[in-house]
């Protein structure tokens, strides 16, 4: 039985002639223990995944089993506990709390689970420790360096032991030096044990994952397992497409590579087309599902 398990999910934004296909019946398993990277151009719903699979969201169609339980219907409130409780989320641009010091804005999550105050910021210290900034705790965010704000960031997302990390872009707004601390840190949960979910268009990170998938118009066309340590073969075609310089370059190979897959239906292929457009338009069938 899978950690997480999505069955048919679609997500829909807006209505009528604006509604957004941004999932479209996407079925995903993973397994306790995984380190699965996502990559995708840019709009193909990877953030929307993360999401949903985060608890963040609630699909507009179709269910989510985490832990055997369907929490797809779950009220907002008990989302939010279970969010709580089992996820840790490290997002691309990180706020820490500017006014707490870097051990409070740690600390924080446990406030809301009702831990004491010593407790608290005894385990929050710890947490920094195992990220490399103890010596940081009393220092206020500005005081940080970008790599420094993103582990303190890492730190507060594990404060209180997640079961299942998501990583969206995790290392988009680093230097390179810091991008390696931060992996070296998601990958040291991973042996550790912790599912984790990372989006990335850095071919050279799917490395640190022993499984991709890609998506493209909403929906996952391929999904590889590949060994820890050797870079995805498809992210590599796209590397090999366009040799990294720059972030753009990495998004042009996955793009080009997501282009050459066959779309599942005439109507994704339409919206396809009319996908450089900011607003994409309705399929039929998103039509008629938004009105049930
Ligand atoms: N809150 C929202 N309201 C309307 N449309 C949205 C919203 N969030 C995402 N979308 C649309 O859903 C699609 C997928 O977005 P997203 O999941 O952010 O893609 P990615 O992370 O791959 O760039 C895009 O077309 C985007 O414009
Ligand atoms: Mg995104």
């Amino acid at each position: 039985m899978p950690l997480i398990s999505l069955k048919d999910v679609s997500k829909l934004y807006g209505f009528g002639d604006a509604t957004t296909v941004a999932l479209d019946e996407v079925s995903l398993d993973v397994e306790a223990g995984e380190f699965v990277a996502v990559m995708g151009p840019s709009g193909s719903g990877k953030t929307t995944l993360m999401n949903m699979i985060g608890l963040l969201d609630r699909p507009t169609h179709g269910d989510y089993i985490l832990s055997k339980k369907s929490v797809a219907k779950l009220r907002p409130n008990q989302r939010a506990k279970l969010r709580r409780d089992r996820i840790g989320f490290v997002f691309q641009s990180f706020n820490l709390l500017p006014k707490l010091n870097v051990l409070d804005n740690v600390a924080l999550p446990l406030m809301y689970k009702g831990i004491m105050p010593v407790r608290r910021l005894k385990r929050a210290a710890a947490v920094l420790e195992r990220v490399g900034l103890a010596d940081r705790q009393y220092f206020m965010p500005r005081a940080l360096s970008g790599g420094q704000i993103q582990r303190a960031a890492i730190a507060r997302a594990l404060v209180n032991d997640p079961q299942i990390i998501i990583a969206d872009e995790p290392t988009g707004n680093l230097d390179s030096t810091s991008s390696l601390v931060v992996m070296e840190l998601l990958s040291e949960l991973h042996r550790t044990g912790n599912t984790i979910l990372m989006v990335t268009h850095n071919p050279e990170l799917t490395r640190y994952a022993d499984r991709v998938v890609y998506m493209h118009d909403g929906s996952i066309v391929h999904d590889q397992h590949t060994p820890l340590g050797e870079v995805s073969p498809l992210a590599n075609k796209a590397r090999q497409l366009f040799p990294r310089r720059t972030e753009e370059d990495d998004l042009a190979g996955v793009s080009a590579i997501m282009e050459t897959f066959p779309q599942k239906t005439e109507t994704a292929k339409k919206r396809r087309k009319s996908a450089a457009k900011p607003k994409r338009k309705t399929t039929r069938k998103a039509v008629t599902r938004a009105k049930r």
